[in-house]
Parts: structure tokens; C-alpha cells; sequence
């Protein structure tokens, strides 16, 4: 029986499976908790199922000498010192799949909102401002325009195939075939939408120079990770019209402060990083990462595995 530590409260019963193996510590608190909360309660943890928001650097794995595997809840893992744990012998596994359909919903929802200004439209309506002026609250037409899809993985693609029934071309750019250049996808979409995993080479790859090889008239959306975008850069572009308006989950800090400059840019549609909030995304997700759990503390490999070296790796801890 391994001691494992989970960091929320998650929905479904995939909790329940992980205690009938094993001694789990479930943080119970409506706030997550803090780094130093989270560097005491690792010091006896086998098993750690942590959240997108808790950092797992050298400091935390060092703090952690136990530890044989980590579950992250996500598809993403640049909270992960990957090759710290590598070096340890320690699995990291991710929730790939169970999320793809919910984000890619989650993008379109702001490539419309951003295109047809909802955010101001809500607010006008529900301050009474009704307006049939022929030029109140235009937006952009989404039907007939051109998509680039940067990242064409398994969220990217979801994403693409949504836009037949909007009569949408799409165009894209990817590490692993052909497609087109950035910057060609960049100067001929109308909206661009970035489903890049965040690493040190794609971090900040949207900034002021791409930013302005944009159209006038397109919106960026991000439902990846905010570091990809230069925020400075997003907030000029918007106030100075390089672009028409932006439809981003993530955001460079996150959360964004409250007097944010970006929060106060006009053609933002912006939502608090819940593109796999939804309850079935949600419980495939815990379910994914406690299989991951129980697979690593049995000895045997993960099903999601995103460091698999570890398995040939001489300094794998026993179980
Ligand atoms: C992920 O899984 O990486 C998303 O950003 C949050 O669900």
C-alpha cells in the first residue's frame, strides 16, 4: 500500500478506486493548497496526483524523496520539471483524449464571442443599451472566413473538423507534417487559433512582429497555454488595432491581475481556463490519472505515460 496525495477534491468516483490500492490524502480545501502546504505534505508521498497550477520543480521533487509517480491533472505538463523526474526514475503521466472535444468547443465559443462581440453585447443588454443603428456592434462574419490552426494535435484537429458547418477553410501549421508556414497562416487567416503544448522552443511564439503580419479584421484565440502569446504584445495589439479582438481561456500571468490592462482591451472575449470544464471531461480526467496512478505504484507502465525513458531507466525507484 503506497501513500499518495491528491491535491483536489475530484468529481467521479476515480478517488474511491485509488483508496481501495491505497492510503490517500485528499486536500479538502475549497483553496488549493499553498507551496508550502504542498513541500510538506509531499515529504512521505509515493504517488502524487497534482493540478495544472501546482509547480513540480527540483525544489518540490527533492522535497519529495519517496516519490515513484506523478498523475498530472492535464493534458499538459509544463508544470513539470520533466527531466528532474527523469532523472529520478519518477513516471509522469497525463489525461490526453477525455478533454480534446470539451476545449475544442470551448475555442469556437470564443471565436464567435470574440468575432460578434458578445462580451459587449451582454453587457449593453444588460445595461439597457439596445441599439438597431446600422453600425452598432458590428463583428466579423465566422461563415466563409479562413481558420489557421496552429498545432494541428488531437485538439487542434477537433477544432478543424468543427468548421465545415460554418463553411470555413482551414489552413494549419504543425511540427509533424506539412501544412504552411507561420507566418503564411498568420498573413491569410481571419482567426487564428494556437493548440501548441507549451515548451521552451513555443513559448512566446506569438508576439509583435506575428502579431502584425495579422489581419486587421482576424481574432487570435488561445486555449492552450498563455505563455505562447507576449501579453504586452496582445494588449498593444488590440489597443492599436493591429487585430480585431482576441478569445483566450489562457492568459500570461493567470489569473491576470485585476487592473490587467488586457481585461480592460475592446475585442477581448475571455474566460478563467476552463476549457475541459465539463462534468464528463472532468471525470475522465480524474479517472485517467488514477489509472495512471494505480498502474505506476503496481510496477507496471502507465497508460499515459509522458516520460516512457523512465522504463529503461536503471534508477527507477522499486515498488
Ligand atoms: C490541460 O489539461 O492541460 C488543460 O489546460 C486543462 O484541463
Amino acid at each position: 500500500m503506497a501513500h499518495c496525495f491528491v491535491t483536489r477534491r475530484l468529481p467521479g468516483n476515480a478517488v474511491q478506486r485509488l483508496a481501495a490500492e491505497h492510503e490517500v490524502d485528499v486536500w479538502r480545501e475549497d483553496r488549493g493548497p499553498t507551496r508550502q502546504e504542498l513541500l510538506e505534505r509531499v515529504r512521505e508521498v509515493e504517488g502524487f496526483l497534482p493540478q495544472l497550477t501546482e509547480r513540480l520543480d527540483a525544489e518540490l521533487l527533492e522535497a519529495a524523496p519517496h516519490l515513484r509517480a506523478v498523475a498530472n491533472y492535464a493534458v499538459g505538463y509544463d508544470n513539470i520539471d520533466l527531466p528532474a523526474a527523469t532523472a529520478r526514475g519518477i513516471a509522469v503521466g497525463n489525461t490526453p483524449g477525455v478533454l480534446t472535444e470539451a476545449t475544442a468547443d470551448l475555442a469556437w465559443s470564443l471565436l464567435m464571442s470574440a468575432a460578434r462581440r458578445l462580451p459587449e453585447a451582454e453587457d449593453d443588454a444588460r445595461t439597457g443599451v439596445w441599439g438597431w443603428e446600422p453600425d452598432f456592434l458590428l463583428g466579423h462574419d465566422v461563415h466563409g472566413a479562413t481558420l489557421g490552426i496552429v498545432g494541428m494535435g488531437r485538439i487542434g484537429s477537433a477544432v478543424a473538423r468543427r468548421a465545415s458547418g460554418f463553411g470555413v477553410e482551414v489552413i494549419h501549421t504543425s511540427r509533424s507534417d506539412a501544412g504552411v508556414p507561420l507566418e503564411e497562416l498568420l498573413r491569410r487567416s481571419d482567426f487564428v487559433s494556437l493548440h501548441a503544448p507549451l515548451t521552451p522552443q513555443t513559448r512566446g511564439m506569438i508576439g509583435e512582429p506575428e502579431l502584425r503580419l495579422m489581419k486587421e479584421t482576424a481574432v487570435l484565440v488561445n486555449t492552450a497555454r498563455g505563455p505562447l502569446v507576449h501579453t504586452d504584445a496582445l494588449v498593444r495589439a488590440l489597443t492599436d488595432g493591429w487585430i480585431a479582438g482576441a478569445g483566450v481561456d489562457v492568459t500570461d500571468p493567470e489569473p491576470l491581475p485585476a487592473d490587467h490592462p488586457l481585461l480592460s482591451c475592446r475585442g477581448l472575449a475571455i474566460s478563467p481556463h476552463i476549457g475541459s470544464a465539463t462534468h464528463a471531461a472532468r471525470e475522465g480526467m480524474a479517472d485517467l490519472a488514477v489509472d495512471n496512478l494505480l498502474a505506476a505504484l503496481r510496477g507496471e507502465r502507465m497508460p499515459n505515460c509522458v516520460n516512457p525513458e523512465v522504463y529503461e531507466s536503471t534508477t527507477r525507484p522499486a515498488p
